[in-house]
């Protein structure tokens, strides 16, 4: 039985399909077989990331009225081996409701030892929809106050869902922007402010932007992705020190 895992963030814009993205690709290394399903109806992205954007034919929304069966909407990412994605929705009207949701998921976790949801920012239906399956949750937020502000809303409403596990990725650090930005006085002072536990950090790196912006594997000697592999390792239980 496969570990659910919802992506979550209150602001948008943080990098949750960029950490879908290098943590399936990441977990993959790690020897699992990895289904990300974007829950962002209508501004799906993960499908560019992975690119597969042009063979897309089926998506949730045709798994859920009946037009295919389940593994027809679920596209094998074609340079990650083991790595596969179940695209969103194009238009936001068709989104899938919390209640089919998890049956779906349910179903689906049967066959992939992690499943990776990319919600969409906030806190509405969509990310009901997203979060109601998960057997734990990330949120990313970058170490900006609004950012880290828009944490507590989302953990609540974690909470209230009784999400056994929360989880926080801080995404995009660049410790120069960071101090010039002179609010808080250290990394300890955005976790505490975001009032969750730390899971990992992953640094500014345009290397790894432009990868997922090209549909190409996030992999290679790059700060992030050596960041996406410590993640996923602790996804996987195994005791690897915080950052330096
Ligand atoms: N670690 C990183 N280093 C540099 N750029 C990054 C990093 N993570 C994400 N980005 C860039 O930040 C932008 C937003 O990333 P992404 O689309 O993953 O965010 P998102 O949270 O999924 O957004 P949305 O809320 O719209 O779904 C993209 O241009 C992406 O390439
Ligand atoms: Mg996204």
């Amino acid at each position: 039985m496969g570990k659910v895992t919802v992506i979550t963030s209150g602001k948008g814009g943080t990098g949750k399909s960029t950490l879908a993205a290098g943590l399936g690709a990441a977990l993959v290394r790690r020897g699992s077989r990895v289904l990300i399903i974007d829950c962002d109806a209508g501004m799906r992205g993960i499908d560019l990331m992975l690119g597969v954007s042009g063979e897309l034919v089926f998506d949730i929304a045709d798994i859920v009225i009946g037009n295919c069966p389940p593994d027809s909407a679920i596209y094998p990412c074609k340079t990650v081996p083991e790595l596969y994605i179940l695209p969103a929705p194009q238009n936001v009207r068709d989104k899938v409701s919390p209640y089919i949701m998890k049956q779906l998921v349910r179903v689906l976790e049967k066959y992939y030892d992690h499943i990776l949801i990319d919600c969409p920012a906030g806190i509405g239906t969509g990310f009901q929809s997203a979060a109601v399956s998960a057997h734990r949750a990330i949120i990313v937020a970058n170490a900006e106050p609004l950012s880290v502000r828009s944490c507590d809303k989302v953990r609540s409403r974690l909470k209230e869902m009784n999400i056994p596990s929360i989880l926080l990725v801080i995404n995009r650090f660049n410790e120069r922007k960071f101090r010039k930005m002179n609010v808080f006085p250290d990394l300890d002072a955005v976790i505490d402010r975001s009032g969750v536990r730390l899971l990992g950090i992953v640094p500014e790196d345009n290397a790894v932007a432009s990868l997922t912006q090209r549909g190409e594997p996030v992999e290679g000697r790059l700060k992030a992705v050596y960041a996406f592999d410590r993640i996923a390792a602790r996804l996987d239980g195994v005791h690897v020190p915080l950052e330096d």
